[in-house]
């Protein structure tokens, strides 16, 4: 049965370069499960976004002096070669600085509104006198009532992930300068947290314990002592509030930034020319849509992006009673990943920036070791002699050897073709068996999103077909039972050409490689691109994937004998293991 999949991930502020921090964390792993889901013939949407608004843009601008637009739109533009550069296959990879954007943030607020979860109420808010404004949260500083933590931001503590109000700092002090900070009291609107209490408490304790336990856990805690929380705010870089009278407020970014995945899938729609086919996504009660994230969206993703929806009535854009918007399946958050055992600080410039990697390593390198290092139940640490030793003893030696030695022998010896078997005997049989097993095995894992358990089962598959190899020798063979030999080199094609689609989410660009060098045309799966678009006034880049043909391909080779292949070449390259202490000596030359 086909599947509708909804792969989110959460929208980075447009207001630095990605770190391989963010790769590990979300984008590969949503990159990996989508890619999958593709090969298994499931209908997929990937979307996501710049996220343009929130202090993060404005202090980055402020510190520039340059405007917020022109921060998020650089950083957009390096988002989307990032993406291109290490193979993100987003559908819709766009921001929030669109129209349409606008439109549904608007809508769900006014949805909200009437529905009666949303209400007014005078909030005590820092005011700088020397700055003569009030301070966005990010601007105040100090510490967390929780846990103690004493660079607590006003929105959020770092240390224990507890959102925050400024007010409930203790000792609350400007970030930037340290003006004096006094309360004044300015009117917002609240999101009725308290009132979805029930309900959303509800939806988490039901069908939820497949979740990762840190996640459902925290996430349960959490909704215990749910309160009202302000989403607006008085700035001028946001989404104005749709009501007259509120010229000098907007929706604050967190309300408004998660609304993202629904206006992106309707704006990926209408630019399919279909513009009623997100509902296939969100309305269809069985469609399963995953959410990607660090540790520190949790909250926003289980319970905020949930309880807007909740207060929307589930039924915006939609006439049918029957039916209501799907919350989310399920919330994959990952833990985060240490640099060489010290957290990744971009504001010290201690990060590996992923295009500065990519100029360096190939991107299947690359993602391999993120994957394999993924931070999925704890924090987990990145060093370039692992990142080396990997690549070497599992890329290289395991499965690039495997590929070089039977693709350039069977091109030698066999005329460039994939040769006729004879009868297969027991060996054979069973590696094509253990392989055919695999795809099960594999796709389970990739299902409940235990990926890194997923990549080192196919590397265990490809380690079986070595000691078949070595059991086999067919270059010894070759020699007095041509035959013999050639049953064994069909036997290991069909093998590779296996292996070759069960890496593929993995490894999607040495994937394709490969798939020339076994002699087929075509493309092994689509690639996401840059495309223009223009909305009224403003035109905007976006990344857009094209399918190619690859439905239905998650299944057991069928390489027919007498396929002409191509030249080989190495798909890995092995690296010197005197490159880690040139890599670490770069990242930290390059911090202070
Ligand atoms: N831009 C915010 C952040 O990076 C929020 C991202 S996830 C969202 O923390 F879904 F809430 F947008
Ligand atoms: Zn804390």
């Amino acid at each position: 049965m086909t599947e509708n999949i909804l792969v989110c991930t959460a929208w980075p502020y447009a207001n630095g370069d990605q770190h391989v921090g963010h790769m590990a964390g979300s984008l590969i792993p949503a990159d990996i499960f989508a890619r999958y889901h593709r090969l298994k013939g499931n209908r997929v949407l990937m979307v996501s976004g710049s996220d343009a608004h929130g202090t993060p843009i404005t202090v980055k601008a402020d510190a520039e002096g340059v405007s917020p637009r022109d921060i998020f739109e650089r950083y957009h533009q390096r988002f989307l070669d990032t993406f291109i550069s290490i193979g993100i296959s987003y559908d819709l990879f766009t921001h929030t600085d669109t129209e349409n954007h606008y439109r549904v943030a608007q809508d769900i607020f006014a949805a909200c509104l009437n529905n009666g979860y949303i209400y007014k109420a005078a909030q005590q808010q820092f005011y700088s006198a020397a700055q003569r404004r009030f301070l966005p949260d990010r601007y105040i500083e100090g510490t967390c009532p929780k846990c103690g933590y004493d660079s607590a931001r006003g929105d959020q503590c770092d240390n224990c992930k507890t959102l925050l109000e400024p007010t409930e700092l203790i000792n609350p002090h400007a970030k930037e300068d340290s003006s004096t900070l006094e309360l004044r009291e300015t009117e917002h609107f609240f999101l009725d947290l308290a009132a979805l209490k029930d309900e959303i408490a509800a939806y988490l304790n039901e069908g939820k314990d497949f979740w990762r336990p840190n996640v459902i856990n925290f996430s349960r805690n959490y909704v215990k002592d749910l309160r009202g929380r302000p989403i607006t705010r008085d700035i001028n870089w946001g989404i104005p509030i749709p009501l007259e009278g509120y010229d000098s407020k907007r929706l604050y970014v967190w309300f408004e930034a998660v609304i993202g995945y629904l206006s992106a899938s309707i704006e990926w729609a209408v630019k399919e020319g279909e513009p009623e086919k997100w509902k296939d996504w969100w309305y269809q009660p069985q469609a399963k849509t995953i959410y990607f994230m660090g540790k520190d969206n949790i909250p926003f993703h289980s319970i905020i992006w949930p309880g807007e929806l909740i207060a929307t009535g589930r039924s915006l854009y939609n006439d049918n009673p029957e039916q209501k918007m799907n919350l989310p399946y399920n919330v994959a958050s990952n833990e985060y990943l240490t640099m060489t055992g010290s957290k990744i600080s971009t504001s010290r410039n201690f990060a590996i920036w992923t295009l500065d990697i990519l100029e360096r390593f190939d991107p299947d390198a690359v993602r391999y070791y993120l994957n394999a290092v993924a931070p999925e139940t704890r924090d987990t640490d990145f060093t370039f002699e692992d990142f080396i030793t990997r690549n070497n003893n599992e890329l290289v030696a395991t499965w690039g050897n495997l590929v070089n030695r039977m693709l350039g022998f069977a091109y030698k010896r066999f005329d460039a073709q994939v040769p006729q078997p004879g009868e297969l005997d027991e060996l054979d049989r069973e590696i094509i068996a253990k392989i055919e097993t695999g795809f099960n095995e594999a796709g389970q894992l990739i299902e409940a999103v235990k990926l890194k358990a997923a990549q080192q089962a196919v590397m265990k598959l490809a380690q079986a077909a070595n000691v078949y190899l070595d059991r086999k020798e067919p270059w010894k063979v070759f020699k007095n039972d041509k035959e013999a030999a050639a049953t064994t080199v069909y036997v290991i094609l069909r093998v590779i050409d296996s292996l070759k689609i069960l890496f593929s989410p993995f490894l999607p660009f040495t994937g394709q490689q490969l798939h020339q060098y076994l002699g087929y045309s075509g493309k092994l799966f689509g690639q996401s691109c840059k495309e223009e678009c223009s909305e009224g006034e403003r035109s905007h880049s976006v990344l857009r994937y094209r399918a190619e043909n690859v439905v239905g391909r998650w299944k057991a080779s069928q390489l027919p004998a007498g396929q002409t292949l191509q030249k080989p070449a190495t798909l890995f390259k092995k690296l010197d293991e005197e490159l880690a202490e040139a890599e670490l000596s770069r990242l930290l030359g390059d911090s202070s």
